[in-house]
């Protein structure tokens, strides 16, 4: 039997490519003591995959010559750990790959009888990013105003409904006036802007007439610099990502920012779901699974199909032809 395997063929200057990757056929893994043998199941597709290969960050920059890093779901189909038998789902780094081998300590095991996207856009890192970049990091109350950015995507889109079930007046910030459209016909947001729109920064102070209490900013760049105007005296920023910023090369340049926050008493504050712990998550995880349950949270995927399209999946994501979380199925 063989693997294929997506090996990054060059790192990307300007906007990630299909060309930057190749498929290889490679032997198949072998599973040493300590590890499990994955078919993989799923793969998560996600912005910090076009970070991870630009540069260095909370991981090592992702080189030419080594598979596509990438988290995702498998099957376990050969254990050398006790905690695991075969036929377990575990959640982990699997990579761009039909079969991985990985250490049981790396992957968590998760519950079999779930559908597996919802595993990976709920359950997972996205819904669980929202949930606490929302609820820990922005603390956010009923009446305030709240606005999300990406408000479309897979952070965003669960972000704005958990704004709305805390009671807050959502705005949400996403590409093209269709998506907007979707966001309030679908999501019942008070507004939605389309930052790509030549009037954005006159539109978000329109939806914003009273100024924001919370940003849950998920792009930087640009977007972030408009948001900051319509920041309430004493806001708060939390900075989930910057998917804005990612085209170019990595930008560590900082200006105009410091003084909207000296004038504003505003206080940003940059954030990562590995802050928190297991034990939390398994419980939002809980709480978000009954809003699931009684209708009350919708989550929205994107799915592509084949080991083949990882590549075009993670373009499409860049370019924002997905509403709710981008994944690959197996
Ligand atoms: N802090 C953490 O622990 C953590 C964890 C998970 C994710 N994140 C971050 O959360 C953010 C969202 O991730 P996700 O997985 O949910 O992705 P996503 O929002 O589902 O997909 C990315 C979206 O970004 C938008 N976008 C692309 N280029 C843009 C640009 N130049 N300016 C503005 N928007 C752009 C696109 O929507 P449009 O059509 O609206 O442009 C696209 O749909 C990312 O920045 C990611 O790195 C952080």
């Amino acid at each position: 039997m063989k693997n294929r395997a997506w090996i990054v063929d060059a790192t990307p200057q300007g906007a990630v490519r299909t060309d930057h990757f190749r498929l290889e056929e490679r032997p198949m893994p072998v599973a040493g003591s300590g590890q499990l043998l994955l078919r993989n199941r799923m793969l998560s597709i996600a912005p910090a995959q076009v970070a991870w290969l630009k540069a260095a960050s909370y991981r090592p920059q992702v080189k030419p010559g080594e598979i596509m890093p990438s988290g995702g779901l498998g099957e376990v189909i050969q254990s050398e750990h006790p905690d695991f038998a075969v036929g377990d789902i575990v959640e982990g780094p699997v990579e761009w790959q039909d079969y991985a081998v990985v250490d049981a300590a790396s992957v968590r095991k998760r519950d079999k009888a779930r559908p597996l996207d919802l595993l990976l856009a709920l359950t997972g890192g996205s819904g669980l990013t929202a949930y606490y970049g929302m609820l820990e990091v922005g603390r956010i109350r009923a009446g305030e105003t709240v606005l999300v950015s990406a408000a479309a995507g897979a952070v965003g889109n669960i972000a704005v409904q958990i704004a709305r079930l805390a009671g807050c007046r959502v705005v949400g910030i996403a590409g093209g006036a269709e998506k907007c459209r979707w966001l309030v016909d679908e999501y019942k947001l008070d507004a939605a802007v389309d930052y790509k729109a030549a009037d954005f920064a006159e539109a978000l102070a329109k939806a914003c007439p009273e100024g924001v209490d919370f940003f849950f900013d998920n792009v930087g760049g640009s977007v972030l610099e408009t948001a900051l105007a319509v920041m309430k005296t004493g806001g708060r920023i939390g900075l989930c990502g910057i998917v804005g910023q990612l085209d170019g090369e990595p930008d560590r340049s900082l200006r105009g920012v410091p003084y909207q926050l000296i004038i504003r008493r505003i206080s940003m504050t940059g954030f990562l779901l590995s802050d928190f712990t297991m034990q939390q998550r398994l419980a939002a995880g809980a709480v978000m699974r009954g809003w699931v349950a009684d209708g009350r949270l919708r989550v929205p995927v994107h799915e592509y199909k084949g080991l083949e399209n990882a590549p075009a999946a993670l373009v499409a994501l860049m370019a924002g032809e997905n509403r709710g979380k981008m994944l690959v199925r197996l």
